[in-house]
């Protein structure tokens, strides 16, 4: 039985804390991006760039922090991201953070590779949760995907585009970090590896090894008219893909860099959002993930256009430390800091938050 800490007064601390709890190479690996973690730190810088300007005198008593979201009615706008493999944060796993989310109103995302089954973290959770698809090598394993987080009452499909190549860590390669070998991805018990392609002289281990099976426009256009639940597309970073996603027909989509785990010197999530939002227009659903630590964090993104956001490592870092009670916790926290700086900023609702209610830190 797990319980909260002495010292935990921000939900950051969590990070703080799971440096002590977890084991050096785990940690390497959830803390870590790829390569030497500049855009880790770029995520986390265009948060410092901006301070929250306060505002006085207004009425706040009417104040709330709720939303809806793809049909959701959801009291905060703080989203569980989809992260791989909890099992190396704590035994009880997705059954942890689900039972959290549920806890707290929260909309957990399940990864495609998680360690436990989508249907028992659909069992653990409450009624806002979305399932987080990578395409498989073969379509009828994607149908047969889709159709389990139909069946199980997932609302939505996140299909991640962004981390067919992904170069590892250099902090975790340096902590000697491995994936253990009974740490499997549950969902995809049953369905065969892809063959091997062998590699012809001159031919790249890039190009035709670990991108031959990345998704193309082809395969989005076939997903949407294949998907029972409305799709939204994570890990946009540029204005023109935001634009032709959403003429294809998603749902929405998430600004994300992956956490800085898909390519060093990505731009930082937060840096795009602006010019994605102008892109798409005011009313489309835009979600924002990367660097996320403070509810003072997701107000800047909220801010700055986006919906809501998700929480990746926080929320690994508050399973490592104190288990399912950890990460409700951890997610209160957020919600009362973001909270805090609505009523300083002089925003009642989310509806208020605008640019206007940021402004240069220095
Ligand atoms: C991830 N992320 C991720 N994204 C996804 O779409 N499917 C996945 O399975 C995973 N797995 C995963 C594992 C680990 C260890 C991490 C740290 C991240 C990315 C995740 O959803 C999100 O985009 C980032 O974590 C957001 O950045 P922060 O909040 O971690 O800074």
């Amino acid at each position: 039985m797990n319980s909260i800490p002495p010292g935990v007064w921000n939900a950051i601390d969590y990070e703080r804390l799971a440096v002590q709890s977890m084991d050096a190479g785990r940690y390497a690996y959830v803390a870590g991006g790829c390569g030497w973690d500049r855009a880790v730190a770029a995520n986390r810088a265009a948060f410092a760039r901006w301070a929250v300007l306060p505002r006085l005198l207004r009425d706040m008593r009417s104040g709330h922090s709720r939303i809806t979201l793809g049909g959701l009615d959801l009291p905060h706008p703080l989203l569980l991201a989809p992260v791989a493999h909890q099992r190396l944060a704590h035994a009880d796993a997705e059954i942890a953070t689900a039972r959290a989310a549920a806890a707290t109103g929260s909309c957990l995302v399940a990864s495609t590779l998680s360690s436990c089954t989508l249907e028992e973290i659909a069992a653990a959770s409450g009624p806002a949760r979305w399932f987080q698809l990578y395409l498989q090598p073969e379509r009828a394993h994607t149908l047969d995907l889709l159709a389990r987080a139909q069946a199980a009452g997932y609302a939505a499909i996140v299909v991640t585009l962004d981390a067919s190549i992904q170069l590892a860590s250099r902090a975790a390669l340096a902590a000697g970090f491995v994936l253990p070998a009974d740490c499997v991805a549950a969902n995809l018990r049953g369905y065969p590896p892809s063959a091997p392609v062998a590699l012809q002289d001159g031919s790249s281990r890039i190009f035709q090894g670990a991108m031959r099976h990345a998704p193309t426009w082809d395969d989005l256009h076939w997903l949407l008219q294949a998907s029972p639940l409305p799709v939204w597309v994570k890990g946009v970073l540029h204005p023109d893909d935001a634009r032709q996603l959403q003429a294809a027909g998603c749902a929405g989509l998430i600004v994300s860099n992956h956490g800085g785990r898909s390519l060093d010197d990505a731009p930082a999530s937060l840096t795009q959002l602006p010019a994605i939002r102008a892109a798409v227009g005011a009313d489309y659903p835009l979600l924002l993930d990367g660097g996320v630590r403070s509810g003072q964090d997701a107000f800047k993104a909220l801010a700055l256009g986006a919906n809501a956001v998700l929480v990746g490592r926080l929320q690994i870092y508050a399973l490592a430390v104190a288990g399912a009670l950890g990460v409700a916790h951890m997610l209160q926290l957020l919600v009362e800091e973001l909270q805090a700086a609505m009523a300083q900023a002089g925003c009642a609702t989310l509806a208020d938050t605008t640019p206007n209610c940021l402004t240069p830190s220095c």
